[in-house]
């Protein structure tokens, strides 16, 4: 039985080949008076792309101020920087030129511009509701986190190392401009990351013990299958185009809840537990996800096995073996040797970290502060539970 839902994906989606040209006029379609042009390290003004931006919101008259220095899983401090920028030059609208980290370092300043308080009350779980957001838009760089369309928001405080996430309708960008291109400087290492974040996406939606829709099942199937096999080929064909561009496409509809019509909201669980891992060692998004997800599913998947024996079938090819107990495991081996396939890890060592006991009971304290006790629809996990699964990935 499926359970009622709301859809609501309000972002405009420009696709395709020199679509970044597009940018000013969409900023100006806004109505907006002063824009913050918001980037990160370096691959974005390197590639010339910054450049590009600004002259194409020059062209159209648009004025603007630009704040670069975003870092993976980024800061907080960034944030408050970004937002006295804004003030003090009245910017009303925010472009992100990046990836997941730019774009939520922009969500975090336009909800900061319409608070009073201090913004990190959103993520620090008081139950506070944003009242508002400013208006923003992304030109992006890398397939990955899917927040040039979903309503998710995700903040590190560098100095206490949590990184914490703030969902709200409201920072749903008003549009997204797609170049495949402009993801062929990317190492393949961030490539293939971006990959497996785009299927946890989809896979959070789709282990669940509360309501299915058919319909649902075969978009995020087929969406896992695409990514599957077009992150193969970019593996060993970086500049392929038509790969690119269907992994692209692919980022945006596994996070902007397609996937998930009519379930119970999904597990999230993986998610919650990189979250912690990001937070502690800085370790990339989705890698960190790779390494943590092959435990997971070998913790939770006797309660979810109908969900494990469909997607070791329908996703990863598996003949059915002579028990459902085992058709799961076969899908959790095969997910194992694809991540193996484009060089992403599945556990700690593989990933490069190597936590103390005391810093994996940390994390799942942390866990438990973050989600208010216990986690997950595949199976309930409470904070004993993440330890586990965090002891069973350190090897
Ligand atoms: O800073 P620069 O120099 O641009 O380098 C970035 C960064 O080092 C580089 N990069 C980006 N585009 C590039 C490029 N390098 C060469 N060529 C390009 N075209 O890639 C590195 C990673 O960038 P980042 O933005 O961090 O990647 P991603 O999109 O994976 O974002 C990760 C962040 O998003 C969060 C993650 O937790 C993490 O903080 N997430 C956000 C979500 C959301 N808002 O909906 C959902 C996700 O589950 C995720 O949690
Ligand atoms: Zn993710």
């Amino acid at each position: 039985m499926s359970n009622n839902f709301q859809y609501y994906s309000p972002t405009k989606v420009i696709f395709g080949k020199d679509t970044e040209a597009q940018v000013g006029a969409l900023v100006k379609e806004q109505n907006c008076k002063k824009v913050l042009v918001h980037f990160g390290g370096q691959s974005a003004v390197k590639s010339g792309l910054i450049d590009k931006v600004k002259a194409s919101l020059d062209e159209t008259g648009v004025a603007h101020v630009e704040l670069g220095g975003v870092v993976p899983n980024p800061h907080i401090a960034k944030v408050y920087e970004g937002i006295e920028l804004c003030k003090k030059e009245g910017v009303d609208f925010i472009l992100a030129v990046g990836g997941g980290s730019v774009i939520d370092s922009a969500k975090a300043i336009a909800y900061g511009l319409a608070y009073d308080g201090d913004v990190w009350d959103l993520f620090a779980g008081k139950g506070i509701k944003a009242p508002g957001c400013f208006p923003l838009g992304s030109v992006l760089t890398i397939s990955a986190a899917g927040s040039e369309t979903s309503n998710s928001c995700v903040i590190t405080d560098e100095k206490t190392g949590l990184k914490r996430s703030y969902n709200d309708n409201i920072a749903r960008p008003k549009f997204a401009i797609m170049d495949p291109e402009l993801t062929k400087t990317l190492p393949d290492y961030q490539t293939e990351s971006g990959c497996t974040d785009i299927m946890m996406h989809t896979m959070e939606r789709y282990f669940t013990n509360g309501g299915n829709l058919e319909l649902t099942d075969s978009l995020a199937e087929g969406l896992l299958r695409t990514v599957i096999k077009y992150a193969k080929i970019l593996h060993t064909e970086p500049d392929n185009y038509e790969a690119r561009a269907e992994i692209m496409w692919a980022g945006s509809l596994a996070h902007n809840d397609l996937t998930g019509c009519g379930n119970n909201g999904g597990d999230f669980a993986s998610h919650l537990l990189e979250h912690e891992m990001g937070g502690m060692f800085d370790v990339t998004h989705g890698a960190g996800l790779a390494a943590v997800w092959p435990s997971w599913a070998r913790y939770v998947y006797k309660d979810c096995l109908p969900r494990f024996v469909k997607y070791a079938v329908n996703v990863m090819g598996v003949t059915p073996a002579a028990t459902d107990e085992e058709t799961a495991l076969k899908g959790i081996e095969a997910m194992e040797e694809f991540y193996h396939a484009i060089g992403m890890p599945i556990n700690f060592k593989e990933l490069g970290i190597a936590p103390t006991a005391e810093q994996k009971a940390q994390m799942a304290d942390s866990c438990a502060q973050a989600c208010g006790g216990s986690k997950g629809s595949a199976k309930k996990l409470y904070r004993d539970d993440f330890l586990a699964i965090y002891n069973m990935a350190d090897v």
